[in-house]
């Protein structure tokens, strides 16, 4: 990473493998003018985080908009409300798999590129959102354990998440999650850049072509390799943050929270740029 972009942006590390503090100005980031360095120190760091930065619904369209394509949600707003309130979000229950490590959007084609969330309504106790940096994971992994890992393929699908925060479902639950589909995975993703990252996480099955349990004891010992402290970056809330961070080469999940605390953050997301290969 350059350090004069590093400078220009005047961003601060978090961890050695995972996170950034950005702290220029609102006015400087709804510029676009720092955009393509922004989206560098992205790839580089996973996550950024501009602390108490406070923009409104519109200034975070704004910025979204100078980074990439904004990906609208499935009835087409520009926002998403991130609430496990049912008042506010009438589909909050499958927000529940946000609590365990996950990448978002597995089941589709080209993964989005990138999420934004903004605080607006914190928990009173937990709430934090965890990241992951997966290029790291990788990278740090092992020669034997690389050369076996690539070339393995995982399936992914919603309902393997379902089983994560609902372990005895209705069939009628069930069959609705199922009928998001499923995909296959590669457990090593090639980016166009060259680098690999590890493509893990809740929606993952199992790898294909091992007995189940070697699969599911491959899938629990990377999890665990992936999100060890030297990987991981937990950011505590305050209002007005807003968090980027690179869906591609990270996996993340909200700890625990009271449902009906009213924690609301407004998530807006890059389309993705590049299909899992
Ligand atoms: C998401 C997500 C985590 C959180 O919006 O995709 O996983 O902390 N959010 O709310
Ligand atoms: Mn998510």
């Amino acid at each position: 990473m350059s350090v004069a972009i590093q400078e220009k942006l005047k961003s601060t590390k978090i961890n050695p493998f995972i996170g950034s503090q950005v702290h220029l100005s609102k006015d400087d980031l709804l510029s676009g003018e720092f955009a393509s360095d922004l989206r560098e120190l992205l790839e580089q760091r996973g996550v950024l985080v501009f602390p108490k930065i406070g923009f409104t619904e519109d200034e975070q369209v704004r910025f979204t908009k100078t980074l990439g394509n904004l990906a609208p949600e499935m009835a087409g707003e520009l926002l998403y409300k991130v609430t496990l309130d049912t008042k506010a979000n009438a589909r909050a229950d499958y927000l529940k798999g946000s609590m365990y490590w996950h990448l978002d959007g597995t089941m589709n084609e080209v993964p989005i590129l990138a999420s934004i969330l903004t605080a607006k309504v914190l928990a009173p106790t937990g709430g934090n959102t965890e990241f992951c940096n997966t290029y790291s994971a990788w990278e740090q992994l092992p020669d034997e354990d690389k050369q076996r890992l690539e070339g393995l393929r995982v399936m992914h699908s919603a309902w393997t998440s379902l089983f994560y925060y609902d372990p005895e479902p209705t069939l009628a639950k069930t069959r609705e999650m199922m009928s998001i589909g499923e995909r296959i995975l590669p457990m090593v993703w090639k980016h166009r850049s060259g680098r690999k990252s590890l493509v893990l996480g809740c929606t993952a099955h199992h790898v294909e072509g091992v007995s189940a349990r070697e699969s599911t004891e491959l899938l629990v010992r990377l999890r665990e390799w992936a999100t060890q402290p030297q990987f991981t970056y937990s950011h505590k809330w305050s209002v007005g943050d807003t968090v980027i961070w690179d869906n591609t080469g990270t996996m993340h999940r909200a700890t625990p929270y009271d449902p009906a605390s009213g924690r609301l953050m407004l998530r807006t997301k890059l389309q993705g740029e590049e299909p899992f290969a």
